[in-house]
């Protein structure tokens, strides 16, 4: 989607959304997530720990070969470049932190780790929890463990592989998926594909955060689809995520707000 129809989608989003906090939230646990989780303003030292890391790998100069799962054109780049432009930005990242202290995991999955800083904001948030996360570029997932190591963070496990290979391999012997972040490829394709593996493994206190929904035309028809599956119960489209959740305990409900 070119920079223009994205805009006009997030004025759209902005016009149709409910604005803050309160604003028609009926369920009380998602007014509850809205509240403590969502719009929570403190901040935590974690957040100025790995923004330092962020701020050095936008400043690396250091040349790899990357093998691009995007585009499928793989060339030379730097550091710099791939933090600059493949990462989820500060806000997104640390409404993940919060999102994992909420929501108490034993297992968290994410696929799409590319320099580690997302998958380190989920492992800070929950050390005793298991953070399994893939990346298919072997370069990349290098130096991502090397960001795990700077951070001194023990709980991550990287699956270095095409995720389209190694999910289902890993989903065989894999526990329930207490918490799922999925930011890998983005096509309606892939992002059906994934979701439907990852299912059977979902529980009632599942969460399962969805990147890009908004990215284009073919992504947001799978968040459609998505959504509407039988096992989801309630859902947030706050612009740059989708939020799933699956407690049958809450009123099946879906909301697009303002974030
Ligand atoms: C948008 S980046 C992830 C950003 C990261 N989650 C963050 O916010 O810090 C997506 C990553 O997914 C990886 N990826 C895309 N498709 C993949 C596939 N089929 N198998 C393995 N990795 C893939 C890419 O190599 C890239 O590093």
């Amino acid at each position: 989607m070119n920079r223009l129809n994205y805009l006009i989608r997030y004025l759209r989003h902005i016009l149709t959304a409910r604005h803050s906090f309160g604003f028609g939230v009926h369920s009380p646990a998602i007014y509850s997530f809205v509240k403590y989780v969502l719009y929570e303003k403190n901040s935590f030292y974690v957040y100025s720990e790995i923004e330092k890391l962020r701020r050095e790998l936008e400043n690396d100069q250091q040349k790899f070969y990357l093998t691009d799962f995007g585009t499928g054109v793989d060339r030379e780049t730097t550091i710099g470049k791939v933090a600059r432009r493949s990462l989820n930005n500060s806000k997104y990242s640390q409404l993940l932190y919060r999102m994992v202290r909420a929501a108490r995991p034993d297992t968290i999955l994410e696929l799409g780790t590319s320099l580690g800083i997302s998958t380190a904001y989920m492992a800070k948030a929950r050390p005793s929890a298991q953070c399994y996360t893939f990346e298919g570029c072997p370069q990349v997932a290098k130096i991502a463990a090397g960001n795990f190591d700077k951070l001194s963070i023990k709980n991550i496990e990287i699956i270095q592989d095409n995720i389209d290979n190694s999910l289902a391999l890993f989903l065989e012997k894999s526990p329930a998926l207490d918490f799922v972040f999925i930011d890998a490829n983005h096509t309606s394709k892939a992002l059906n594909h994934y979701f439907e593996l990852i299912i059977p493994k979902i529980t009632e206190k599942s969460v399962v955060v969805i990147d890009d929904i908004n990215w284009s035309n073919d992504m947001w028809k799978a968040w459609e689809q998505i959504r509407k599956h039988p096992q989801v119960v309630s859902s947030l489209n706050i612009f740059g995520f989708g939020i799933l959740f699956f407690n049958t305990e809450q009123n099946k409900m879906h909301y697009k707000l303002i974030f």
